[in-house]
């Protein structure tokens, strides 16, 4: 299963694949025009030249573009997957086959084999890391201190990630600059709300290939995945219950029209339960119990920690694939509970992830963030440093651009009523 030519090192499931990722990647392409001017832009510039750079991403078509834009660039780049079960293999053959890019990534990849290629990724000594959910810092912070050194510093893509960091903020461990993708509006308004909600839609129906018109679905979270998430269950004709542990987001929940209740009266309602908090346990023993004879779980958040699954397999007489991607657990009581993509993010474990549409913005928020970087070595103090407003916008001006959509500008006369605060009634 494991390749390694003497001419790049690296670890995917199967060089034969290449041509089909080839394919696949040319067809995200003609949904990332903004990726692709940006690439064209570090293709003449090469603002990485000579600089060694760690990805840890989904491997996808959609971070194939990003990885390509990064190498045209200069940057001497290395890619691992962000996750055991969302590489797509064709993707990493092509990588390595066509662009020379050192890829460690094969889907359904063990948790020793995830963890070697984090190390693998750190032997690289970068001077820039990508990071999708923070493992890769986390471990450079806890176990590799004397790297940092080299580090002019790291980008992170998403919510759960940006939320280690400011743990680690807080404990006075990020001793570097980061910057957060994750909370450029260019990012989550699309990304999270949009993107999320139609892969995780796309993941549940390739793996269940289940009606949704009808049915009850809970979704746990009311984040920007999470509304994502709610409003294109609704549109698919589903009865929509919101959970949520946050007062103001339960209201904009209540306000958007969905029944918001806890879990513990949720549970026994759902037919399908879908988790987005970013949180552990948000099904647990005591919800399980109240399900419906048959009831499926997933969960479109970065860790495969939100469904209990220890609890729910130590009630289980027997745990059969039934589809891929789809296991019952047939548990002791008699009754069954449907388990998608073992827990982990079911819109990349049995989808493609978010459309390329969306990781257009995401990913030139990425590579904007990674030259912001290099441009300020050795200006930026430690910390957490949002997207420049001004980059935020560039994106989105380049976005309307690409699909053919004008929008009007102020007048002079609307400009200096706005900078003013002496014209009011
Ligand atoms: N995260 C969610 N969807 C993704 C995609 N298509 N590519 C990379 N990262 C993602």
């Amino acid at each position: 299963m494991t390749a390694t030519s003497p001419r790049l090192k690296h670890e995917v499931k199967d060089l034969a694949l290449a041509p089909l990722g080839r394919q696949r990647i040319d067809w995200a392409g003609r949904e990332m025009p903004v990726l692709k001017q940006i690439r064209d832009r570090f293709e003449k510039e090469k603002p990485f030249a000579g600089l060694r750079l760690v990805a840890c991403a989904h491997v996808t078509t959609e971070t194939a573009h990003l990885a390509i834009a990064l190498k045209a660039g200069g940057a001497d780049a290395v890619l691992i997957a962000s996750n055991p079960l969302s590489t797509q293999d064709d993707v990493a053959a092509c990588l390595v086959t066509d662009y020379e890019i050192p890829v460690f990534a094969i889907k359904g990849e063990d948790a020793e084999t995830y963890s070697r290629h984090v190390q693998i990724a750190l032997d690289h000594r970068p001077n820039i890391i990508i990071d999708d959910g923070s493992d890769v810092v986390a471990d450079l912070v806890k176990n590799r201190q004397h790297q940092i050194a080299d580090l002019i510093g790291t980008t992170e893509e998403t919510t759960t990630g940006i939320v280690r960091l400011r743990a680690m903020l807080k404990d006075g461990v990020l001793t570097f600059p980061a910057m957060n993708v994750n909370d450029a509006d260019t990012k989550h308004f699309f990304d999270n709300r949009y993107g999320t909600g139609q892969s995780t839609l796309d993941g549940i129906i390739r793996a269940t290939n289940i009606l949704l018109a009808g049915k009850t679905i809970v979704v746990a979270g009311y984040g920007w995945c999470g509304k994502g998430t709610a409003l294109r269950a609704r549109g698919l004709g589903a009865n929509v219950i919101v959970t949520e542990i946050d007062p103001i987001k339960a209201i904009e929940a209540v306000m958007d029209g969905f029944r918001v209740l806890p879990m513990s009266e949720a549970a026994p309602q759902g037919d399908l339960f879908i988790t987005v908090t970013g949180n552990k346990h948000v099904v647990r023993g005591e919800h399980f119990d109240l399900m419906k004879d048959g009831a499926i779980v997933c969960n479109s958040g970065h860790f495969d920690i939100e469904l209990d699954l220890k609890y729910l397999a130590s009630q289980a007489k027997e745990i059969k694939t039934v589809r891929p991607f789809t296991e019952q657990y047939i548990l002791n009581s008699g009754k069954s509970v449907i388990v998608l993509g073992e827990g982990r993010l079911v819109n990349l474990a049995a989808a493609e992830g978010h459309p390329s549409a969306v990781m257009d913005m995401s990913f030139a928020n990425q590579a904007l963030a990674v030259e912001y970087l290099v441009k300020n070595k050795g200006q930026l103090a430690p910390g957490l440093y949002s997207i420049p407003t001004e980059v935020d916008q560039e994106i989105a001006r380049l976005k309307l651009q690409a699909l053919g959509i004008y929008i009007d500008s102020l007048t002079a006369d609307q400009v200096e009523y706005i900078n003013s605060w002496q014209s009011g009634t």
